[in-house]
Parts: structure tokens; C-alpha cells; sequence
């Protein structure tokens, strides 16, 4: 873990929160590549579970809501860890809103769900979604965790993206298992380790206070077999505190609908997909160590470089030939001249960065460049007019 957290750091992934004044516990700043990876992890799930569906409303909801809200959906009452003296201890931030005598108490959010539940009527209002329909967001949530630990594992601040999906309440069994696949589809076309992803049926007395049924995927962090994502049986317990209901259009029946929520932490995936990539061996005589993430998720898909920064020609071919478009095709494409060949492919392995591009000599007598994996360390020369679509092809 220790190797892992360093190199966040090092490479630029990740930093501690406050950090020039001693830190705050609980709290991480990310770093061009990490916000690159993040991005492109919540963009990977927006594409499969909203864009990819027909059945699917985004919501980007405000952080502040009204003190009823976190009241109807139990959480004023509810949401709260034992202490060291074992008093209960509300985990929501308060805050208050406006000034003096008149201010409001109000909580930052400690789960993205309710934003969705209380727009569910202007979902319904503005769509006319049939059931079964869900409903997606990403965002921030916040928690007073007693004791944030391990990394961005359990944070004060973090993310999640979750969803909640409205059925009929006779069909709670089918779409549980159904959502439960779709779960595990997603953590395997993001490259997470499956064989380090397990599942448990959290009994009864620890499930949350709004779940009939809660399946926990777990995952093998090195400080233990942990909480990954959740997927939950709501029933109708938000949308029925809310007084929220549902008109059948064409019977003109009204039902409360039943709710299955696959809930997934930003940064646990993160996190998990970092460990599932960090792999170690042996490059001549000397051990490095590499992210292998898949080209689509990677932070960086390539890094360009001269063989030599001092020789004016090989800059500027590799500049206006090779880096220019590729940056503009891709974006996630970036220039390294700093220290040898050597050091660049290590800084690359250690980002991740699938492919490395190098102009040398060669390159200006018959316009071919290498190209070198990864993940074998294998090179091969490839015309500077096929890049963009060597590098489609293995994004893809
Ligand atoms: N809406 C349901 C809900 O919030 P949860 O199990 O409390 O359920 C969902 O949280 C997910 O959010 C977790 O599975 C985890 O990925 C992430 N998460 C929860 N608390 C976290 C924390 N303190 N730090 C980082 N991620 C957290």
C-alpha cells in the first residue's frame, strides 16, 4: 500500500488534503492524472448505464437540500456510528444557510440517492418514463467518518455514482439479480481484478436502515477484504417518506414504485482499479514498476518524444507531425523530452501510459516512428501517417 500511495504522489494521481498545513484527515486532492483516470472511470459508466440505455434520466442535483429531506429519509434520525464511548454520532456535516437568527440548518449530502428521489416527480413531469426507468448521478457526498482511513478508501469527502431504479414491487427479485450482473459487467470492462471482487450478503441487523436486501462487493485491498459497491433493495421506503408517487397512465392506477440501487464509490473504484493495474518485473536487471490500465481508461494513452532535445530537427518533426495531431485527435496525449529514453519509458510505465512514441533519426529520412508497449517493452516502427488509427484500434 505504502508503494502505492507514494506513487500516487510521485506521478502526481493523488495528494493529501491540506497538505502544506499538516493535512486534513479525511481529505485528498487529486492531481492531473488522477482527475484524467476519474473522468474517464465516471465517463465509462455514464456511456454504459445512462447514454447506453433508453430507460435511464441523468441528474446532477444541488449538494444543499432542505433539513426535511435528510428528516423524511431517516437520516437525521438514523445515520449515525458508535463512538469510542459508545454514543451515537451523526455522521452528516451540518452547515447553516443564510445569517444570523434567521439561518436554516442544512446538511451537506451523505449519499447522491435522495437528490434523485426528491426529483422524482419532476423526472416523471418532464419525461413521462414508463416503469421500470432509473434514474443516474454522479457527485460528491460527505461524511464526518470518526475514523477516515486507508488511503482514499474511507474519506470525508468523496464521490459516488449510483442509481436508482423504479419498478414494480413484484419484480424487486428479478431486477436485483439483473442490476447485480450489470455490476459486475461494468468492474470487468474497467479491468478491475475479478478475482479480487467478492460478494456478501449482509445480514439483517447491518444492512442500512432503508434496505430489505443489501449485497456488498467486496474487494481485496492490501489492508484487508472491504466494502467496494453496493446494490440495495429500497423498497419504497424513500419515495413513500417523500409522499411520492407514481401514476400509471394508462390504468390510472396509482402505486408507490419499489427501488433497486446499484451505488458505486468514485474513488473505491478508483482505488481498486489502481491496485488491479500495479503490477511489478524485471526490466534489464533493474525492477520497475507499471499501471496496467486499458488504453480507454489509461490517464494518458500516448507520450511523444524526440530521441534528443538538442537536435532542433527531431523537435520540430516531433512536434508538428506526431504530437500536434495526436494531441488534437486525442487529447490524453502528452509530450516528455525530460532525461533519457530509459527515464521516460519508466515515468510513462509508472502513469500507465500504454503506448510511447519516439522520433529519431530514421524518422526523418522515411517518416516511421517507434512505437513501444507497455506492458512488453517490445518496439515497432509504425509510418507516422497510421498512428492516429493504430492507436484507434487498441483504445477501442
Ligand atoms: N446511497 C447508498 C449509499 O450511500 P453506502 O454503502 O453508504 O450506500 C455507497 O455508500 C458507496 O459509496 C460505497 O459502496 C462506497 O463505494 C462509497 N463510500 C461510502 N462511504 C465512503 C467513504 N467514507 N469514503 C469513500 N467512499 C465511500
Amino acid at each position: 500500500m505504502e508503494k502505492i500511495v507514494s506513487l500516487c504522489k510521485r506521478r502526481g494521481f493523488v495528494f493529501q488534503g491540506s497538505e502544506i498545513y499538516g493535512g486534513l484527515a479525511g481529505t485528498w486532492d487529486w492531481g492531473h492524472f488522477g482527475v484524467a483516470l476519474k473522468n474517464n472511470l465516471k465517463q465509462s459508466w455514464w456511456k454504459k448505464f445512462v447514454d447506453g440505455r433508453r430507460d435511464m434520466y441523468g441528474l446532477d442535483a444541488a449538494i444543499l437540500m432542505k433539513d426535511k429531506v435528510w428528516e423524511a429519509s431517516g437520516h437525521v434520525a438514523g445515520f449515525s456510528d458508535p463512538t469510542e464511548d459508545g454514543k451515537q454520532f451523526n455522521v452528516m456535516f451540518k452547515t447553516q444557510i443564510g445569517a444570523g437568527e434567521e439561518a436554516a440548518v442544512s446538511y451537506l449530502r451523505p449519499e447522491t440517492a435522495q437528490g434523485m428521489f426528491v426529483n422524482f416527480k419532476n423526472t416523471i413531469d418532464a419525461f413521462h418514463p414508463k416503469l421500470p426507468f432509473g434514474m443516474a448521478q454522479i457527485g460528491k457526498a460527505f461524511r464526518n467518518e470518526i475514523a477516515p482511513r486507508d488511503f482514499i478508501f474511507r474519506q470525508r469527502e468523496f464521490e459516488q455514482m449510483e442509481i436508482e431504479y423504479f419498478i414494480q414491487p413484484t419484480d424487486w427479485e428479478k431486477y436485483f439479480e439483473y442490476w447485480r450482473g450489470e455490476m459486475l459487467e461494468w468492474m470487468e470492462e474497467v479491468g478491475l481484478a475479478m478475482d479480487k471482487v467478492h460478494e456478501l450478503e449482509v445480514p439483517d441487523n447491518e444492512r442500512a436502515h432503508y434496505s430489505k436486501r443489501t449485497i456488498d462487493f467486496e474487494f481485496d485491498y492490501p489492508f484487508g477484504r472491504l466494502e467496494l459497491f453496493g446494490l440495495a433493495y429500497r423498497t419504497d421506503f424513500d419515495l413513500k417518506n417523500h409522499g411520492l408517487e407514481y401514476l400509471d397512465e394508462e390504468t390510472s392506477e396509482k402505486i408507490v414504485p419499489h427501488v433497486i440501487e446499484p451505488s458505486f464509490g468514485v474513488d473505491r473504484a478508483v482505488l481498486a482499479l489502481i491496485l488491479s493495474a500495479y503490477a511489478e518485473d524485471e526490466k534489464n536487471g533493474e525492477v520497475r514498476s507499471y499501471l496496467k490500465f486499458a488504453p480507454s481508461i489509461a490517464p494518458v494513452i500516448c507520450a511523444v518524444s524526440p530521441l534528443l532535445k538538442n537536435k532542433p530537427e527531431l523537435v520540430e518533426y516531433a512536434n508538428t507531425k506526431v504530437f500536434a495531431p495526436l494531441k488534437t485527435e486525442f487529447g490524453r496525449v502528452i509530450w516528455d523530452d525530460n532525461g533519457n529514453i530509459g527515464k521516460r519509458y519508466r515515468r510513462q510505465d509508472e502513469i500507465g501510459t500504454p503506448f510511447c512514441i519516439v522520433v529519431d533519426f530514421d524518422t526523418l529520412t522515411d517518416d516511421t516512428v517507434t512505437v513501444r508497449d507497455r506492458d512488453t517493452g517490445e518496439q515497432e516502427r509504425v509510418k507516422v501517417a497510421d498512428l492516429k488509427n493504430y492507436i484507434k484500434e487498441r483504445i477501442s
